[in-house]
């Protein structure tokens, strides 16, 4: 199992935080952001790691990150020159996934929980995890039957079927990168993971599991305040 962070886009909802550094380089109590979905990665035993980053602080996560030899793993680097999607992380990484499955997680979650036990026992298909939420209309957003099996899957809609969210941590078979390579852009010009995420539904080989614990996306002040808040109590006891 390959893992891969996407630490791309410019932040610009977070405006003047991200004016001059990047957004998965902030504060998150003691620690820069991006350590977070790093040790997400690392402790369900995956270090064979690939970062992505936008090009204009590219240099700042490498002094941060290095070789990974610190961490103990290793970290391979590529440019995401605009932000174009996520899917575009398994176009950027086709050469590092090469024959192997991923686990993708977004630079800029934060995840209390540890995914050793569902990263270990992925065989194949897609996995990705939901989180009921006050303001799922923000995420992708699950729809399920009265069984809790997973019906459809929507980005950002106006109208959200549920308020379940897929949070920013996918496993995927190696088939996503031929799935990535069928995608064409969406409305806002982004190949999206959600459609990614649809494919797997259609084939009838995406588990949707839950998250346990707390969840935070930092694409706001309000989540990233309370990522904060979360770091710092977990930190102190
Ligand atoms: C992205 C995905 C969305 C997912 C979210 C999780 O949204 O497009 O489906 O629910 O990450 O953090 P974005 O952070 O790009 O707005």
């Amino acid at each position: 199992m390959k893992g891969i962070i996407l630490a791309g886009g410019s932040g610009t909802r977070l405006n003047p935080l991200t004016r001059v550094t990047s957004k998965q380089l902030l504060p998150i109590y003691d620690k820069p952001m991006i350590y977070y979905p790093l040790q997400t990665l690392l402790t369900a035993g995956i270090t064979d790691i690939l970062i992505i980053v936008a090009p204009d602080h590219a240099g700042d996560f490498l002094k941060l990150l290095g070789s990974g030899k610190e961490f103990g793993c290793k970290f391979t680097y590529e440019i995401q020159d605009k932000p174009e999607g996520l899917a575009q992380a398994f176009l950027i990484g086709e050469n590092f996934i090469g024959d192997d499955n991923v686990t993708l997680v977004l630079g800029d979650n934060i995840f209390a929980q540890e995914f050793g036990e569902e990263i270990k026992s992925f065989k194949s298909g897609g996995r990705v995890f939901a989180k009921q939420v006050p303001d799922s209309f923000r995420f992708g957003v699950v729809e399920f039957d009265e069984n809790q099996k997973a019906l459809s899957i929507e980005e950002k809609p106006e109208h959200p079927k549920s308020d379940y969210a897929v949070t920013g941590l996918y496993i995927y078979d190696n088939s996503v990168v031929a799935k990535a390579k069928s995608l064409t852009p969406s409305a806002r010009g982004e190949i999206e993971i959600t459609d990614i995420n649809n494919l797997y539904l259609k084939e009838g080989t995406l588990d949707v599991a839950f998250v346990k614990g707390e969840w935070f996306d930092t694409g706001t002040f309000e989540s990233l305040h309370s990522a904060i808040e979360f770091a710092r109590k977990r930190a102190l006891v």
